[in-house]
């Protein structure tokens, strides 16, 4: 595909047509110079701009010109093209405040609504797979060309911030164009039917972007991501019968349609759910309205030495208030959602995402800053 434009009043990534795969880190900032920080965010953001049209991550790239010093790009996508590679930055509770303390002048400026999540049921959570102070999501249909651009953010920012957690993703386990065949997830079950379409302007100004009326300013145009590393059982899920599994999610596994319909698209009716599917429990009719853009993807992390793939749903969602957002429909599910038999959480963060960079003066984050 095309590159996808990196500038615009919204980042990339969020209403983008989901790419095949996924690399998505958190950094946490070793510096407690806000100008230090501010650097390397212009930094970022000239080298994101550079990579999502294709190019080496700065000027010289691969080959500089003087052979002694390490090149400016490390090389791997060389010869590559952008492969519809998008960068999305968001910043944790823990840039604001870390500790009790302000590093960076930014405690009066951080959003009501971006607080550490809630514990929920069930929850075993990783510390070393949650939180960090920056999280960058990498989209691309190419894994060399997402892990390139993560690679080259982390190396520019060598000394000011260092990597805290990653996670790599294939198979979208999330549609966003409902016209094309809605992938399917290590459950083996359509994913993403639900979800709001990319062009579907009216839902996302309504749930997914940060209003113009809303608060903070500096964060009109932009969104709230939650991450959970969502560990699937999958050796239980595969010894559950069919019947039992399209009881769970409230779908039919061939073809996706809602319980007691026919075709995938028919809209769900919760008449016709089973009491505590999945789809019921999770569907905004009955979440006073929660709705959220899902931009998962699967992920094997080869397996858990205890004779079990290490494999799950990297679940990505984005949304306007993770108040009226996930944290709600979360509680629901922890609390009732049979499904819960056979994922573990295992991973978590929230992030505010600013809003798009607009030109080639501006940079990521600077109506925070
Ligand atoms: C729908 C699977 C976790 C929210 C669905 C569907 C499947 C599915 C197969 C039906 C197709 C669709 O409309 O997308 C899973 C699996 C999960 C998981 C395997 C964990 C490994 C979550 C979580 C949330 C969530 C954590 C949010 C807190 C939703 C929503 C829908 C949905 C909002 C659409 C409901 C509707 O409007 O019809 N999920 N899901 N899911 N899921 Fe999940």
């Amino acid at each position: 595909g095309l590159p996808i434009a990196f500038h615009g009043p919204h980042q990339a990534g969020i209403a983008t047509p989901v790419q095949d795969r996924l690399h998505f880190t958190t950094f946490d900032v070793k510096t407690e110079n806000r100008g230090e920080l501010i650097s390397l965010l212009q930094a970022w953001t000239r080298a994101a701009e550079r990579m999502c049209s294709g190019l080496d991550a700065v000027e010289g790239g691969a080959f500089p010109r003087i052979p002694e010093y390490p090149p400016g790009d490390t090389g791997e996508a060389v010869g590559l093209p952008a492969s519809r590679l998008t960068l999305t930055i968001g910043f944790g509770p823990t840039l604001f405040r870390k500790g009790g303390k302000d590093r960076f002048g930014l405690t009066g400026r951080k959003p009501e609504a971006l607080e550490d999540l809630p514990k929920f049921r069930g929850d075993t959570l990783d510390p070393l797979r949650s939180g960090g102070d920056i999280a960058v999501q990498a989209c691309s249909d190419d894994p060399q060309v997402a892990v390139h651009a993560i690679r080259n953010l982390a190396r520019i920012g060598f000394g000011t911030v260092s990597v805290r957690w990653s996670q790599l993703g294939f198979g979208k386990t999330s549609s966003t164009t409902p016209e094309e065949q809605t992938p399917r997830n290590l459950f083996g079950f359509k994913d993403g039917t639900n979800n709001p379409a990319v062009d579907d302007t009216a839902t996302l100004d309504q749930h997914i972007w940060v209003g113009a009326e809303d608060e903070p300013e500096w964060l009109r145009g932009g969104s709230y991501l939650v991450a959970r590393r969502i560990r699937m059982l999958i050796e239980i899920w595969d010894r559950t019968s069919l019947v039992e599994q399209e009881r769970i999610i409230g779908r039919d596994k061939a073809e996706g349609a809602p319980a007691g319909l026919r075709f995938e698209r028919d809209p769900v009716d919760p008449a016709k759910q089973p009491p505590d599917s999945h789809v019921l429990l999770a569907m905004p009719e009955t979440n006073d309205g929660a709705t959220i853009l899902r931009r998962g993807y699967s992920f094997v992390d080869g397996s858990d030495g205890l004779g079990r793939l290490d494999a799950g749903l990297f679940f990505l969602a984005y949304q306007r208030d993770p108040r009226t957002g996930f944290i709600p429909v979360q509680q629901k599910l922890a609390r009732a959602d049979v499904l819960n038999e056979y994922i573990r959480h295992t991973g978590s963060g929230v992030y505010a995402c600013p809003p798009g960079v607009t030109g080639p003066d501006r940079w990521w984050g600077d109506t925070l800053f």
